[in-house]
């Protein structure tokens, strides 16, 4: 059974798309079958890991796997044991269907259950055909962070060392906690990573120091930096990038205390 977990915080710009995609490249170098999911309508995953713009799937994306409750009829394969469930713009009518049943078509789709749990029920039908699902969220506690949340076991919150990442971060644990009391699937929290890391600047260096004394046991040791090559992913992608064993190397470390830290969870 998948073990699932969520990049997250309602900051904008605090790397979680990158993150996202860098693990599930990590996750399926290391021969671990991947769903990859993004939540979010910018589209930022689905573009840096199927290399093509997020208006490709339109009609083939998360939203539609979501109203006509079909995960595999909308996954798009990425590489062997690697699937991506797309996202793109039309993600963003995603409460007006939920509330209203109305799609972005015009059609009449009604939704009756839990508005949360959509994605959690939905993902039930490919659990046992993944050993880790990741799913990239919005910037927002919105309808889509809130059903990441309770579709995961797990979630890292990204923290981007500065003030207002900082006054994000009691909101975005309170939301873990409903996910995990409302939800079916015991959400937790399962660390902190502190990115984008500017070296030169003082404040960045505080703002890491004083999350670390608010959450000593949460934080990862790993700290990432900004570096121009894990930049110019977006612009490269995965697959010859010549510059892509430069960009992953401070992830590595990290990739290892995530997965550590999960199977401490299981054992
Ligand atoms: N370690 C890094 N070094 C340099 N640039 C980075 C790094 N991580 C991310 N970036 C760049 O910073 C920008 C923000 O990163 P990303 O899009 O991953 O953040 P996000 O949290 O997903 O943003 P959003 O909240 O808009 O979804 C992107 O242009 C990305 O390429
Ligand atoms: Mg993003």
């Amino acid at each position: 059974m998948a073990i699932t977990i969520t990049f997250g915080i309602q900051k904008g710009g605090c790397g979680k798309s990158t993150t996202a995609g860098i693990l599930s490249y990590l996750l399926h170098q290391d021969g671990y079958r991947v769903l990859s999911i993004d939540i979010d309508s910018q589209g930022n995953l689905t573009e840096l890991l199927s290399e093509q713009p997020s208006n490709e799937f339109i009609g083939k994306s998360v939203l539609e796997a979501m109203q006509q409750t079909d995960v595999k009829k909308h996954v798009h394969p990425i590489s062997e044991q690697w699937d991506l469930l797309p996202a793109n713009n039309f993600l963003a009518t995603f409460a007006r269907w939920i509330y209203t049943g109305k799609t972005y078509q015009g059609d009449h789709v009604p939704f009756n259950g839990n508005p949360s749990l959509i994605l959690d029920e939905l993902l039930n039908q490919v659990r046992d055909d993944y050993d880790f699902i990741i799913i990239d969220t919005p910037p927002s506690l919105s309808e889509q962070t809130t059903n990441a949340l309770c579709a995961s076991e797990y979630v890292v919150v990204m923290f981007e060392c500065s003030n207002w990442c900082y006054s994000a971060v009691p909101n975005f644990m309170s939301s873990i906690e409903s996910a995990n009391s409302f939800g079916s699937r015991e959400t937790k929290m399962i660390g902190i990573l502190r990115t984008m890391n500017d070296v030169r600047r003082s404040d960045a260096k505080a703002f890491n120091e004083l999350i670390a004394e608010d959450y000593p046991d949460d934080v990862f040791k790993t700290i990432i930096t900004r570096k121009a090559p894990v930049g110019r992913l977006s612009l490269y992608g995965f697959t010859d990038n010549a510059e892509l064993k430069a960009g992953l190397d401070q992830y590595n470390n990290f990739y290892k205390e995530l997965i550590s830290r999960v199977q401490n969870q299981r054992d």
